[in-house]
């Protein structure tokens, strides 16, 4: 093949890694622009270098009439997330779309099943269409999906592997498997802190709730003419400043029965 060939046959992997890219990062700002927390944090795409093309099939056989077929992350795509958690509602997010946008081909569960090199991502091969001038094209892409911990971890592998080429000494290769190790901790660590974290979102949901819930009661006792408004605000900053939870449920609750009792009356 000569250059051309390669760039003529590469655009709509280039295509296909955009198109992906944008879609996922959509994902992430809906997730920002709701106030709520995203499974993903960031995204990147490349598409694969002819110089590794070219390794990867001469290191698996591959002829060069296959290789569209058979090297399955000329595309790739990767997401990361803060916790693993996050890898299984990513994945879920993937699968729903399954036949929809996209064609999931295979699976392969490098969580549950460690590579032996330390190895952790959850990886998804799809078949994703992308319209060239010559019609609609599948082009087949890798999503890897993992933490953050994981992709420093096979980051830096991956450069030492590159570096050594095969020959990676062995005291290297027992230290890599000891920072995986690691990684994992750290990821089960950051999974201890995340249950800490959505409590505290959750709370402070429930006490901005609440605050609303009483300003609309005492802002409606107010139009209503009361003339204990405004000592219910007095009363409500006084709490609000104090912070406790449960003083503010309580209050919002007597609030409630005098916007009631009120309403009832106007009624009458
Ligand atoms: P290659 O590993 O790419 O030759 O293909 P494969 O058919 O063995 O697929 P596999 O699912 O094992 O790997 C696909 C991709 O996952 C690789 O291209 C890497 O990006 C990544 N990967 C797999 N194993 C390792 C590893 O031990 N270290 C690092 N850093 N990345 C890995
Ligand atoms: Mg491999």
């Amino acid at each position: 093949m000569e250059l051309n060939e390669w760039k003529r046959m590469l655009i709509p992997y280039e295509q296909a890694v955009e198109e992906l890219k944008i879609k996922f990062k959509g994902i992430r700002n809906e997730y920002r622009k709701l106030g709520e927390y995203s499974p993903i944090e960031f995204v990147t795409g490349r598409v694969k270098k002819i110089s590794s093309i070219l390794e990867k099939a001469k290191k698996k056989q591959i002829p060069l009439t296959e290789i569209e077929e058979k090297i399955e992350d000329i595309a790739g795509i990767r997401i990361m997330c803060q916790f693993v958690k996050d890898i299984n509602k990513v994945v879920e997010l993937i699968r729903a779309r399954d036949g929809k946008d996209l064609k999931i081909v295979e699976e392969r569960d490098y969580i549950k099943n460690i590579k032996p090199s330390g190895y952790r991502s959850y990886h998804i091969i799809v078949l994703y269409p992308v319209q060239t001038a010559e019609g609609q094209k599948e082009i087949l892409t890798e999503i890897q999906i993992r933490t953050l911990a994981m992709n420093f971890w096979a980051t830096i592998e991956h450069s030492l592997r590159y570096k050594y080429n095969k020959n990676m000494p062995d005291y290297i290769q027992q230290r890599l498997i000891k920072a995986a190790e690691a990684a994992f901790i750290l990821d089960q660590e950051m999974a201890e802190i995340r249950e800490e974290i959505l409590k505290a979102e959750e709370q402070f949901r429930a006490k901005s709730n609440i605050v609303s819930d009483i300003f609309c009661n005492i802002h409606n006792l107010c139009s209503g003419g009361i003339e204990e408004a405004g000592e219910l605000y007095q009363k409500f900053w006084e709490l609000w400043e104090e912070g406790d939870i449960e003083k503010l449920q309580d209050f919002n609750k007597k609030v409630d029965t005098l916007a009631e009792i009120y309403g009832a009356q106007k009624l009458m």
